[in-house]
C-alpha cells in the first residue's frame, strides 16, 4: 500500500490495548492485579505463537541434517556450574536509596526514574545510587521436601544447554555425521532485572534454538550461512526487510561462551532492538560438559579416524519475541481502520464468513461453507451481527486475510464475494473455487510495504 496516510505501529501501548481487547494477549493473574511482566496468550495469541512454532520447527527439522529434541527444564545443577551459568550470567544491579528503584546499571540511559520519569534512571538530581553489585540472573528452586543448598535446582536460563548434554545421545542414536544440528523449543525463565515492554522481555519466555555442531575450522563460513538463513525466516514470515538489520557483538558485548556474535534486529516503537542471536559458541560448552562430567564428549570422525570436539554455531530466537515483531511489524492504521497485515499462514483465522442477513437460507449455506472449509484444514470464523462494513473492520483488526460474503445472489448462482484484508478489493468466486483461489493469494501474499 502506498498511501501516506497509513501509518505503522507508532506507541507499543496501541498494540498492548488490541492484543488484550481482541484475545490474543492478556495481563496475567490480572483478577489479582497482575504480576509484573507476565503474560497469558488467549485463544488469538496462542493460534500465532503456534504458527510461528510450527514455522520454525519446520524450517529447521524438514531438512536432513537437523533432529529436534525436548530437554526437560530442571537439569543437574552442575550443568550450570560447566556453562558458565553460575558465576558469569550476572548483571550489575544497582538501587536508588531516593525512589527505591532497581536498575541495570548498563542500561540506566534507557530506563526511566521512578520519582521523575521524564528523565533517565540516575539522572535526576536527587537520585542517590548505591554501588553496582552483581546479580545472578538464575531462578532457584529446590528439588524434594529438603530446602538446603544440596538440593538447589535451577529453572534453565536458555534451551542450549539440554542440547549440549544430550549431543551424543543423538549423534549415536540417529547415526548423525557432522556437520549436523539439534532443534529445540522451549520454555526458559530469567530473573530479569528490568523486564518490560508488553512481551519483550518478560521473566518466563519460550526460545527456539538450534545449535548446529562443525569440525573446527569451518565454524566462520557456517556462522555466516546461518546468519542469511536466519534473516530470510524473517522474511519468510513477512517482516519488511527496512525494519530488519545485523548488529555484530563488539568485545564489550560477547556472552562469556561467544567468539563471534551477531544481533537480527529488529526496529520497535522504542527503537532497533534484538529478535534473534546467531553465535559461534566454539567448543566452549561441549569442552567444559566434558571437563565437569568427566565423560568424554567427543566426535569420531571414521572417515579421517580423528577424534574432535566439535565447534557450535547457534541461533537463538525468543519466541514471544517473534510473537511481538510479527504483531507489531504487521500493525496499520489508515485513519478509517486499524488492520493487522499478517502472513495469512500466521493469522489466527485464514477466513471469515459473512451469511449477509440472519435468514435461515443464508445461514444454512454460511454453515456449510465454514464445514467445507474447515474440512480443507482452513481455521474459519463466521459473523453474522452488525453491518458487513463493522464486521469487515472487526478481522481486519485482527488480521483475517479474507471474507467470505454470503449474499441473496448466492442462493441462486453459487458464487461468493472474497474480500482482501490488505486491499479491501472483492472479487466474486464460485462456491467451489473459494479454497484454490485462496490458496493462490496465500502463496501470492506480500507484506504491505
Ligand atoms: N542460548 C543463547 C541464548 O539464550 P540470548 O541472546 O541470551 O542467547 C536468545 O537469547 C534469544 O532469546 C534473544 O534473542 C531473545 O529473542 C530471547 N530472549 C532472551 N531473553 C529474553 C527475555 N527475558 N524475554 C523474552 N525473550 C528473551
Amino acid at each position: 500500500m502506498t498511501d501516506s496516510k497509513v501509518q505503522d505501529l507508532q506507541d507499543m501501548s496501541d498494540l498492548v490495548s488490541l492484543a488484550k481487547r481482541r484475545g490474543f494477549v492478556f495481563p496475567s493473574s490480572e483478577i489479582y492485579g497482575g504480576i509484573n511482566a507476565c503474560w497469558d496468550y488467549g485463544p488469538l495469541g496462542i493460534e500465532v505463537k503456534r504458527n510461528i512454532k510450527e514455522r520454525w520447527w519446520k524450517s529447521m527439522t524438514l531438512r536432513q541434517d537437523i533432529e529436534g529434541l525436548d530437554a526437560a527444564i530442571l537439569m543437574h545443577p552442575r550443568v550450570w556450574e560447566a556453562s558458565g551459568h553460575v558465576d558469569g550470567f550476572v548483571d550489575p544491579l544497582v538501587d536508588c536509596k531516593v525512589c527505591k528503584g532497581r536498575f541495570r546499571e548498563d542500561k540506566l540511559d534507557e530506563t526511566p526514574c521512578g520519582k521523575k520519569p521524564s528523565k533517565k534512571a540516575g539522572e535526576f538530581s536527587e537520585c542517590q545510587l548505591t554501588e553496582p553489585r552483581q546479580f545472578n540472573l538464575m531462578f532457584k528452586t529446590h528439588m524434594g521436601p529438603l530446602e538446603d543448598s544440596s538440593s538447589v535446582v535451577y529453572l534453565r536460563p536458555e534451551t542450549a544447554q539440554g542440547i549440549f548434554v544430550n549431543f551424543l545421545n543423538v549423534q549415536q542414536s540417529m547415526r548423525k555425521k557432522i556437520p549436523f544440528g539439534i532443534a529445540q523449543i522451549g520454555k526458559s525463565f530469567r530473573n530479569e532485572i528490568t523486564p518490560g515492554n508488553f512481551i519483550f522481555r518478560t521473566r518466563e519466555f519460550e526460545q527456539m534454538e538450534m545449535q548446529y555442531f562443525v569440525k573446527p575450522g569451518t565454524d566462520e563460513d557456517w556462522f555466516e550461512k546461518w546468519k542469511e538463513i536466519r534473516l530470510q525466516w524473517h522474511l519468510n514470515n513477512g517482516i519488511r526487510a527496512s525494519k530488519l538489520r545485523f548488529h555484530e557483538h563488539g568485545p564489550n558485548e560477547l556472552a562469556h561462551y561467544a567468539k563471534q556474535a551477531f544481533d537480527i534486529e529488529y526496529e520497535l516503537p522504542f527503537g532497533w532492538q534484538e529478535l534473534e542471536g546467531v553465535h559461534n559458541r566454539t567448543d566452549f560448552d561441549l569442552g567444559r560438559h566434558q571437563e565437569f562430567s568427566g565423560k568424554k564428549l567427543e566426535y569420531f570422525d571414521d572417515q579421517t579416524k580423528e577424534h574432535y570436539l566439535p565447534y557450535v554455531v547457534e541461533t537463538a530466537v525468543g519466541c514471544d519475541r517473534s510473537v511481538l515483531v510479527v504483531l507489531a511489524d504487521a500493525y496499520r492504521n489508515d485513519g478509517e481502520r486499524i488492520f493487522l497485515s499478517l502472513h495469512p499462514e500466521i493469522a489466527p483465522y485464514k477466513i471469515a464468513v459473512f451469511p449477509l442477513m440472519k435468514k435461515p437460507d443464508l445461514l444454512e449455506y454460511s454453515d456449510k461453507l465454514v464445514m467445507d472449509l474447515e474440512a480443507k484444514g482452513y481455521r474459519v470464523t463466521s459473523d453474522e451481527s452488525g453491518s458487513i462494513g463493522k464486521r469487515y473492520r472487526r478481522q481486519d483488526e485482527i488480521g483475517t486475510p479474507f471474507g467470505v460474503t454470503i449474499d441473496y445472489d448466492t442462493l441462486t448462482d453459487n458464487t461468493v464475494t472474497i474480500r482482501n484484508r490488505d486491499t479491501m478489493e472483492q472479487e466474486r468466486v464460485s462456491f467451489e473455487k473459494v479454497s484454490s483461489f485462496i490458496e493462490e493469494k496465500i502463496k501470492a501474499w506480500k507484506p504491505v510495504e
